[in-house]
Formats: structure tokens, sequence, C-alpha cells
């Protein structure tokens, strides 16, 4: 065995002397070291010695391999630097050119601001929890005590995208609201909750500057013992002063979504002339901000939690339109469109 591995190494290392190109050294590498090779073979064979041999040739056959190997290795990289060398003598090569420069990309301002809304939220104790983007009707608008054929089905235009489904989910849509969150987030953890849903919602919808069939939503959930609209008054006021960095004012007007009771439409103080009134809010010192409320007994109940025990609110705000009133942005559609020359002021 000894003397068979001897004169396979020298054998191949003559032959690779020989060798005069890369393609004939790669050649010789497959005939010894390849799958079938010269010397895989004596390897592969090695199982069948008894544990007194394999001491002995085990370290030889390792050695032999090991000295193929580096043996090989150096001749691929001779040749493969000689090639490399003819090819640059050919021409004038400039190391001191600098590289090309690759553009680098950015995170998109609804993203930014999406993140900085989280942080914000869950500075205050707030879950960031998610949902799926196609939802039932069930979810969408029963659970939300929206019932089949009431009108305030209409408020919101669907896509419906299955016809058929069981009893109680009903059709599959496009969900129009982050609000189906809610249910979900209360069957699966119960109470006490403190979470905010944000995600991509969809209206059937003509698309203007104003509307799109694709918007983004913050949704906001709070149950626990004793909760009240002062609760929600606070933590909006210090969300969005955390947020545009000055003092903001909130302001609570009757509002009516059929998950909430009562319903509010919820307005801070105008970032631009800080309740004054200006051109921005339309001399009324207020923004439109967003829909809110105690959440409605029957949401209570769908997401199976004890109303006479627990309370909270919940809101629903456009991230979409929160963005366009910060950069002053008068196009919906720019924030989707992909313009460059847009996404690169933000
Ligand atoms: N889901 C509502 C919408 O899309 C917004 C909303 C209003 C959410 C009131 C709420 C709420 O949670 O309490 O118009």
């Amino acid at each position: 065995m000894q003397e068979i591995l001897k004169k396979l190494e020298k054998e191949a290392l003559e032959s690779l002397e020989k060798a005069d190109t890369l393609e004939r050294t790669k050649e010789i590498e497959v005939q010894y070291m390849g799958r079938n090779g010269h010397l895989t073979m004596i390897l592969r064979g090695m199982k069948d010695l008894s544990d007194e041999e394999k001491r002995v040739i085990g370290p030889l056959c390792n050695s032999t391999k090991n000295t193929l190997e580096e043996a090989f290795a150096k001749k691929i990289k001779t040749f493969e630097e000689e090639a490399l060398a003819k090819e640059l003598s050919k021409e004038f090569f400039d190391t001191t050119i600098p590289g090309s420069a690759r553009p680098l990309g950015h995170i998109h301002a609804l993203s930014q601001l999406q993140e900085e809304v989280e942080k914000i939220f869950s500075q205050m104790g707030f879950t960031v929890a998610d949902g799926p983007e196609i939802e039932s009707e069930y979810y969408n608008f029963e659970g939300l005590n929206i019932p089949k054929d009431h009108p305030a089905r209409d408020m919101q235009d669907t896509f419906f995208i299955q016809e058929k489904n069981d009893e109680k989910h009903g059709r599959m849509v496009l969900r129009t609201q982050t609000s189906p969150v809610q249910i979900r987030m209360m069957e699966k953890y119960g109470a006490p909750l403190r979470l905010i849903v944000p995600g991509r919602v969809f209206r059937f919808e003509a698309t203007d500057a104003s509307h799109d069939s694709m918007f983004y939503q913050v949704e906001g959930l709070l149950i626990d013992k004793n909760i009240s609209l002062a609760h929600l008054k606070g933590v909006l006021a210090e969300f969005l002063t955390r947020l545009f960095g000055k003092p903001v004012k909130v302001r609570f007007r009757p509002g009516y979504f059929p998950f909430v009771e009562p319903g509010l439409e919820v307005d801070f103080s105008c970032l631009l002339c800080e309740g004054k009134g200006c051109r921005v809010c339309k001399h009324s010192g207020w923004m439109e901000f967003m829909g809110a409320g105690m959440v409605h007994e029957n949401v209570l109940k769908a997401g199976g939690i004890n109303s006479k025990e627990y309370q909270g609110w919940a809101f629903g705000f456009g991230l979409t339109r929160l963005v366009m009133m910060r950069y002053g942005i008068d196009d919906i559609r720019l924030l989707t469109n992909g313009d460059l020359r847009f996404n690169k002021q933000f």
C-alpha cells in the first residue's frame, strides 16, 4: 500500500510538471483527485481496512492528498496569474481612477413616519400588532358592529375578492380599515390590551389628488379597567407633541363610527399658526386628524371580552394623510408612483 501511494504521488507530480496549460492541469487534477480519480478510489477503499492498517495507512494517504492538493493549487495559481498579467499588459490600466459610486437608497417618507409613530407608541407601552390585508367580511364589518345591509357598510367602498366562504365569515375582502385587527387581538390576547396597528388598507375608489385605492392607516386600541376618554386625550396630545417636537393640543368633536359609542372626530391644533388660524387650517386653528371613541359593547363581545369588567377606547388615523400634512404634499399619488425626484426629498 505504501508503495502504491508513493508511486501514485510520483506519477501525479511528474505529469503535473509536464502540463503546459491550465486546461491540461485541471484534467490531471480530475484524473487523480476527481470523483473517480486514482487517489479518491484509494481513499474510498480505506474503510475496508482493519483498524491496525488504518492507523498506518491513514496518515500516509492524508499526506499524499495534501501534497497533491498543494501542488495542483500552486500550478493553477501560476497559470491564472500569468493570464491576468497578459491581460493587463494589453492596455494601460489606471489603478488610481476612483471607482464608480453606487447610488444609495433610503427609507421612504411614509415608512420613516411609520417608524417614528411605532417608536413613540412603544415608549408609551403600546405593542405594535399586525393583521392580514386580505380579510373576511366578518372581521372587516360584522365583528365591528357593521351588520350586512346596514347603511354604514356603504361608508367604505370595498374590493370583494371571493364570493363563497363559510356562513360566519362571509366573503373575503381587501380590508378597508385596520380596525379588524382590534377583534383579532382581543380574541388572541384578551384584556388588558394596549396596541397600535400600522398597515395598508384598500378602497374601491376612483383615484385623484386626495384619494387612492390603497393607503396607510394606524389603528390604536387600549382596553383595561376604569379607562376613559381623558386617557385618550392625554395619549394623543403626548404622541403628537413628541412626533412634531412642539406642544400640540387635541380637540374632540362628536362623530359617528359603528364600532364606538360615543364616537369622536379628533382634531389637533394647527402646527403652522398654533391655533391662531391661518391658510393651512382654513382659519379654524385646527386640523382634522382621525376617528376615535369608546369601544362599542358589541365589539368587545365579538372579541370575547367581558364589557362589565373592561372598557377602552380605539382610534384610527390615516398615516398617508399625516405624511401629506407633515410635508405639505398636495397629491397622494406622489407617494406611490416611484418618482425618485420626489422620494429623494425626504
Ligand atoms: N376605521 C375608521 C376608518 O377607516 C377609522 C376609525 C374610527 C378607527 C374610529 C377607530 C375608531 O378605531 O374608533 O374610517
